[in-house]
């Protein structure tokens, strides 16, 4: 059961079982077949059309996670949407032909990539301005937050409550079949690519780089067997 999205530029999404299930592993700039393709693999590697996993925000990862919020909230990840709004990040928006003065906050195609899980049930929504709680709301996923990385953490979330409880052993395994994402370079490449309008295109994504750079300070678990 499979049905496809498109917004703006050509961008899909790929729904698998909405009305049953609301699994949400999609990359925000799914572009084309193979891309979708890839996706629908992605989505087996995370647990399986059988998972129902929703975002839940940053904030909630924050109590137990505080030394990675802290350092993430001060990278330009945590501040992405705001880059959108008109005159801010101005140089760069100039540098790519795109107009300082507008506002891109609102525009799909740039949104896509600049907040967590937009397009899907429970992602990044765009608010109606005048909806005073939807825009309270819509902060929670805006931004490139935990989850865009990690994956959407229901689930995932509830483990780790039960394995700092038991102070047990666990194995990653684990993690990904709660709907954790496996971290290497294709995480990041779904919105580090060629449609970024502002991207240098004469750099390869430099991975292990990249990550210590910005993702936020690491704090080796202990449980992990
Ligand atoms: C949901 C989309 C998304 C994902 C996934 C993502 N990024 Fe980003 N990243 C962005 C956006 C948008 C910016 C620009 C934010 C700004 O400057 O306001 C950015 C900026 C950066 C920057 C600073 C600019 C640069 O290119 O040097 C680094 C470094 C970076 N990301 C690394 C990573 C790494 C490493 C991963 C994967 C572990 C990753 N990102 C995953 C969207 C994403
Ligand atoms: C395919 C994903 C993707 C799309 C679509 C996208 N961006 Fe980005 N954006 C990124 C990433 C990744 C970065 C950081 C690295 C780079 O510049 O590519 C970034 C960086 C930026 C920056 C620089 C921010 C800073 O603080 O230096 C601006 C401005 C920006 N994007 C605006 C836009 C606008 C406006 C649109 C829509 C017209 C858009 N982006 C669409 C992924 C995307
Ligand atoms: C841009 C992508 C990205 C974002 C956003 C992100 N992380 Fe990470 N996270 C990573 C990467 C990359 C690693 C390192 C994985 C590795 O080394 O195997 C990691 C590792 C971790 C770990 C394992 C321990 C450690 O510190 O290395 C925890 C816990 C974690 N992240 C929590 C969070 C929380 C909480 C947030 C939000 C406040 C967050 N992450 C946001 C990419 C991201
Ligand atoms: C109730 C506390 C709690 C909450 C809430 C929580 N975590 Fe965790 N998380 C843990 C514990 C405990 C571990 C295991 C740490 C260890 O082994 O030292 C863990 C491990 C991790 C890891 C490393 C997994 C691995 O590969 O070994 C990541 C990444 C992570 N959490 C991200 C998140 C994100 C993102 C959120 C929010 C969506 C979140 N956590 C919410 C307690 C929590």
């Amino acid at each position: 059961m499979k049905s496809r999205v498109s917004i703006g530029f050509g961008i899909t999404f790929v729904v698998v079982g909405l009305a049953v299930s609301r699994v949400s592993w999609v990359a925000p700039a799914a572009a084309d077949d193979t891309v979708a393709a890839a996706t629908a693999v992605a989505l087996t590697a995370v647990g399986g059309e059988g998972g129902s996993y929703t975002y839940i925000g940053a904030n909630k990862c924050k109590k137990c996670h505080l030394p990675e919020h802290k350092s993430w909230a001060k990278l330009k990840h945590a501040t992405a949407l705001e880059a959108l709004q008109p005159d801010q990040a101005t140089e760069k928006k100039a540098k790519a032909s795109l107009d300082p003065k507008k506002d891109y906050s609102k525009d799909a195609t740039c949104v896509a990539c600049h907040s967590v899980g937009f397009g899907k049930p429970s992602g990044y929504a765009i608010p109606d301005a005048a909806d005073e709680k939807a825009v309270k709301e819509s902060k929670e996923l805006a931004g490139v937050g935990c989850e865009a990385c990690h994956g959407p953490g229901s689930e995932y979330s509830k483990l780790h409550e039960e394995i700092m409880k038991s102070k047990r052993k666990y194995k990653q395994d684990e993690m990904y079949a709660a709907g954790m994402n496996k971290m290497d370079e294709k995480v990041c490449l779904t919105c580090h690519n060629e449609k970024s309008p502002t991207i240098d295109k004469t750099a390869k994504f430099d991975f292990a780089k990249k990550k210590d750079e910005n993702t936020h300070e690491h704090t080796p678990p202990k449980q992990r067997e």
